[in-house]
């Protein structure tokens, strides 16, 4: 029996070689949820039962995000504003769109985006399918017009009157139609499977405890010491809840954030929780962009809060030592791993 698994592996890998030598796109998707490589630290992906995995549907999902055609006037896709090379953000404050229109939020990265329980910066989506339809009926993002069942008819007919994109839609839905939804499902597909794991915090978390330097641990001790993991905890240190943190309530029309969804005034404010990972890359910071750097946002926490009517009581100046606030540093990189790296644009779009 070990020998046969020992045997099954051993084909396995050769095959993944001969893939390698024959030039393959290191991109393809594997046949099956279960081949996908879940780094260290994070649970299985959920796949909803409405959008399923499947190679071809993610292999799809990977062309469109990366397809300018997607936008009204094809200048933008959504890898302009979520660029891999920035650990999908934009570095940005706020992101622009087309025609150089911006918005009023930070793209924040779309890294383990598949566990958010809720999508954008106040949770106006709830799954990702719904997210993605967002952005491209959105005038300041990839549409030129205001109206937004007619932008997804333009966007329907511009893609379907590509062959190549009516062969893989045939091939990853099994029908003659390109409908908004299935451009969603297939984009949707393909964001499950962008990841980040294996970071020094996880290999240490699992039982390598020379994976993190001196200063990293004392930076997690601190972390835990001022309560950050009261809201940053569990594999993708969110836990998906909208707090309202003080950024931005100084200014004379605050962004309100969950409330504008709710309307309950234990939302004013509020923003969701983000994740830490990759934060090292995917300055500036907070859901306005205006915090730049990680040292920067540990000395808002430290000292700087912004009170208003609605701050959370866990938010107040935590008076750091200059060693604290460099360790809490440290240990914000330490959240630095892999599975998103890889990814790249097709050789070629459709034709
Ligand atoms: C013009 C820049 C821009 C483009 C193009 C763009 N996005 Fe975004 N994206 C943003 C901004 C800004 C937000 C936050 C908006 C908010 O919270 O109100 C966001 C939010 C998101 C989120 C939510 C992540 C989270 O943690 O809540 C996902 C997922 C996402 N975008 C995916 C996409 C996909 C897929 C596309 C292409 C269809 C796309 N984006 C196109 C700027 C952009
Ligand atoms: C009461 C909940 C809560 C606590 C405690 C908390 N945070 Fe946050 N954190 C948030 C929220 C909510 C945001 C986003 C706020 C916004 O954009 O308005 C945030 C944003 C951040 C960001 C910016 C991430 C990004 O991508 O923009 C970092 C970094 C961060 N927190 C680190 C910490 C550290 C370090 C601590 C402990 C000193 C901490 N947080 C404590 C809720 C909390």
């Amino acid at each position: 029996m070990c020998r046969l698994a020992y045997s099954f592996i051993f084909a396995l890998q050769c095959l993944a070689l001969s893939l390698q030598l024959s030039g393959h796109d290191q991109n393809e998707f594997p046949q099956k949820a279960e081949q996908l490589a879940v780094p260290l630290g994070l649970t299985p992906i959920p796949w909803p039962k409405d959008d399923p995995y499947s190679a071809k549907k993610a292999q799809l999902g990977r062309i469109l995000y990366f397809d300018k055609r997607l936008s009204s006037d094809g200048t933008i896709a959504c890898a302009s504003c979520h660029q891999v090379q920035r650990a999908f953000t934009d570095n940005l404050p706020v992101a622009k769109g087309v025609h150089g229109r911006t918005g009023t939020r930070h793209a924040p990265t779309i890294i383990n985006s598949a566990y958010n329980r809720t999508q954008f910066w106040d949770g106006r989506a709830n799954s990702l399918e719904d997210q993605c339809k967002g952005p491209i009926a959105n005038i300041n993002e990839m549409s030129l017009n205001p109206d937004v069942e007619k932008t997804y008819r333009e966007c329907e007919l511009r893609l379907y009157k590509i062959e190549g994109y009516r062969k893989l839609f045939k091939e990853a839905f099994g029908h003659d139609k390109i409908t908004i939804d299935d451009i969603a499902k297939a984009l949707a597909t393909f964001e499950r499977t962008i990841l980040s794991g294996n970071s020094p915090y996880d290999k240490y978390m699992a039982g390598d405890k020379t994976a993190m330097n001196t200063e990293q641990l004392q930076g997690y001790q601190v972390f835990k010491k001022y309560g950050c993991t009261n809201c940053h905890f569990g594999p993708n240190f969110t836990d998906g809840r909208f707090i309202n943190v003080g950024i931005g309530m100084d200014a004379k029309n605050p962004d309100l954030g969950r409330f504008e969804v709710t309307h309950n005034q234990n939302d004013w404010g509020a923003f969701k929780i983000p994740t830490l990972r990759e934060v090292k890359f995917t300055y500036p910071y907070m859901h306005n962009g205006s915090v730049k750097t990680l040292e920067d946002v540990i000395d808002y926490y430290g000292k700087g809060v912004i009170k208003n009517k609605n701050l959370n009581p866990l938010i107040h100046p935590l008076h750091l030592t200059n060693d604290e606030k460099k360790a809490l540093v440290s240990f914000l990189e330490a959240l630095s791993g892999e599975g998103w790296e890889h990814f790249a644009p097709p050789a070629e779009f459709p034709k």
